[in-house]
């Protein structure tokens, strides 16, 4: 996320990414049925056009389009659109649609269904938000990266302090008890309109469903194999095969972990109706399958719909709530995690916890969705203008731990986004840093998705001092199952069933190139590597054989890297399970990556993703600047970290902008006045 320009920004926002959702809206017309969320301040379209109104406000915006390329640039644009999300919704999504359309951010049809969903919330969030705020400077900063990030709030809560006396689970003792075994798979993304045969070359977020007749079977070059294709998200039949190769991989598994996004990247065509019934089918394969005694999920951004918006006040009655989803989710976990946290689900905008049977280990499933910063309700009224905990999230998880570490029990924190990375809003990311620092001898790992990309990042007792000794919490992040730019993986993690320290994983993955269209072959899932085999040896000393993957280990295995080229290089590869792209890590980019690993919080990230961290500001119009931001643009998908996968077409459309002003004037002109173009 990040760009700039605006109005793009709401195009793009949109058109953006990765991201997405639905399924069964019509396929052949491309243009789905939308209907706009309700319209709020909405005057007659045609009367404003007679009166000049509206060509005003385009002539406005396209001048502060061409200067948005400084923070004060930023600010003038997010004016101007606020000037038009004054005239109301329907005004909003066409000026929005016009210029994503017309700059082919995406095909027209992807333009006007993801403005249509998400324009309405961004137009009433900006109506809502002062300018020159606090707020508009963190939209500016986080979301467009073109301003410096301001200054963090304070903590709005309280941190209960530790007991004089903890009951202490034992560190670094393995038990000599059969390990506890689990699963870990996240980023589905499953796209039950997927057709085999189907053009996997389109022109949209996804491919291989049969758009235009030009698509379908049999009528294009580049057919969509049966078992999936890069570009495109999960078939079912990929699905099924991931399931079978858990259950022959690790049928003795206590239990799954699943930290989210089920639904596919056609978010143009979402639905309430579609991503009700993906999460309903994911649900129900996975229980129909066996896969999994028990298995703990998540919410991730993309269940629900549009795509990443989670009201923060619930229930939100004129704008699209996401309580929907919250109870779709509870009513198809409750048999696993029981009628408690079933409601807990419900109330607490998708949080519960759970006690695995049996054990002394507390499964604490968060929702992140509130510290995104692609969810525009973030930004709603001013919310950034003062500290607070959106859905009392962190109020809520402060109780979990407390009583987690009252009752001397160890807890996992699962949930979709990992906190330090940039897509995170950098006031939440800091909170939630402070609170899982407290209790850091209760929590013996996190374990996220989102990134499409398997990374690890430690959590440090005190971020001014980052050594081994300080390192006290790790974050495994595992990649994506969709195939879209990585080859599928899931991971079996094994662990002391005495203190719940992870002892080592195993990572597999299918390379689903392998398998084209007609090919009677099924996907072969096979180990990429062991991590304890693989990594053990890298760090100085080596990890003794019965030791566990502690926080310090992973620390060491950062410096390792910084003085082993090759192990780094090695593990670079494994990041999307040797999925084939020409991208590589030069230095700049290895000290980053470095960096991002030693990153609990956004504060401590080296990636900002954003323009301003790219180039100097006042390069930015010159063509070497550009060239430079396209070049980050295309890197490849183990850097992308997210943030761009959901927000870099909306720094292409920004450098189109740059590029050829009059062709936007234009676009403008016609696609929101109906003019012909001069
Ligand atoms: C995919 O299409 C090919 C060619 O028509 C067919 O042989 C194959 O069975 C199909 N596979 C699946 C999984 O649908
Ligand atoms: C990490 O490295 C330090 C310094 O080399 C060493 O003393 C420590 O034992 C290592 N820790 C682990 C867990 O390997």
């Amino acid at each position: 996320m990040r760009v700039n320009a605006s109005l793009l920004l709401a195009a793009s926002l949109l058109a953006s990414n990765a991201s997405a959702t639905a399924l069964s809206a019509p396929l052949d017309s491309g243009a789905a049925p939308i209907t706009p969320r309700k319209a709020f301040p909405d005057p007659n379209y045609e009367e404003l056009e007679k009166r000049g109104v509206i060509d005003e406000l385009v002539n406005k915006i396209v001048s502060e389009i061409e200067s948005a390329v400084t923070c004060v640039g930023c600010q003038a644009l997010t004016t101007a659109l606020k000037g038009v999300a004054h005239l109301g919704d329907t005004v909003f999504v066409k000026v929005v649609t016009a210029v994503c359309s017309g700059l082919k951010v995406q095909d027209s049809d992807v333009c006007t269904g993801v403005v249509a969903t998400e324009g309405p919330v961004i137009a009433k969030m900006l109506r809502s938000m002062t300018i020159g705020s606090r707020t508009n400077k963190v939209i500016c900063s986080s979301l467009f990266g073109l301003c410096d990030a301001p200054d963090l709030l304070p903590y709005p809560g309280t941190i209960p302090p530790p007991a004089a006396k903890q009951k202490r689970t034992p560190l670094s003792t393995r038990s000599s008890a059969k390990p506890l075994k689990f699963v870990h798979i996240s980023d589905t993304h499953i796209d039950r309109l997927y057709k085999n045969g189907t053009n996997t070359k389109c022109n949209k977020p996804i491919c291989c469903r049969p758009y235009t007749p030009g698509d379908d079977v049999g009528k294009t070059q580049n057919p969509a194999g049966p078992f999936g294709s890069v570009g495109c998200d999960t078939p079912v039949t990929l699905q099924q095969s991931l399931y079978e190769a858990i259950k022959q991989t690790a049928s003795d598994a206590d239990f799954m972990i699943f930290t989210g996004d089920i639904i596919d990247a056609a978010l143009w065509l979402q639905s309430e109706e579609d991503t009700v019934s993906g999460m309903r089918d994911m649900y129900t394969r996975i229980s129909n399958s066996g896969v999994a005694k028990k298995v703990y999920g998540v919410m991730g951004n993309h269940d629900t719909a549009p795509v990443n918006l989670f009201p923060v006040s619930e229930p939100e009655t004129s704008y699209g709530s996401a309580l929907p989803y919250y109870n779709e989710m509870a009513a198809n976990v409750e048999k696993w995690v029981g009628a408690k946290a079933a409601k807990s689900i419900k109330q607490n905008s998708g949080c519960y916890s759970v006690v695995h049977p049996g054990t002394n280990l507390k499964v604490i499933s968060i929702s992140t969705n509130f510290w995104y910063n692609m969810n525009i309700w973030a930004y709603a009224d001013n919310g950034m203008d003062a500290a607070r905990d959106p859905g009392n999230v962190f109020k809520w998880l402060t109780g979990e731990l407390q009583s987690a570490e009252a009752a001397g029990q160890s807890a996992y924190i699962i949930g979709h986004m990992p906190p330090g990375i940039a897509d995170a809003l950098p006031d939440y990311s800091n909170y939630f840093n402070k609170v899982v620092t407290r209790y850091s001898s209760t929590i013996k790992g996190m374990f996220w998705g989102h990134t499409h990309s398997a990374e690890f990042e430690i959590t440090y007792k005190d971020a001014t001092s980052r050594g081994h000794q300080n390192a006290i919490i790790t974050s495994y992040v595992t990649s994506c199952v969709t195939p879209r730019s990585a080859n599928p993986v899931f991971r079996v993690y094994t662990v002391d069933p005495a203190s719940y320290q992870i002892l080592d994983y195993d990572h597999y993955y299918t390379s689903i190139a392998d398998i084209a269209y007609g090919s009677t072959k099924k996907p072969e899932w096979k180990k990429l590597y062991s991590a304890k085999k693989v990594l053990g040896p890298v760090v100085n000393p080596p990890l003794p054989a019965n030791a566990p993957l502690s926080p310090a280990f992973w620390h060491n295995l950062t410096v390792a890297f910084e003085n082993n080229d090759g192990a780094f290089q090695a593990w670079f590869d494994r990041k999307i399970a040797d999925f084939h792209t020409a991208e590589n890590c030069d230095a700049d980019c290895k000290q980053k990556e470095i960096c991002q690993m030693r990153a609990s919080s956004t504060e401590l990230s080296c990636y900002k993703g954003s323009i301003s961290g790219l180039v100097k500001r006042d390069l930015i119009t010159s063509g070497a600047a550009i060239r430079e931001v396209d070049e980050y643009l295309h890197r490849g998908p183990r850097t992308q970290h997210g943030t761009l996968q959901c927000g870099g077409h909306m720094l292409e459309v920004f450098m189109k902008m740059a590029r050829d002003k009059e062709s936007i004037r234009k676009i403008v002109a016609t696609g929101v006045m109906g003019r012909p173009v001069l």
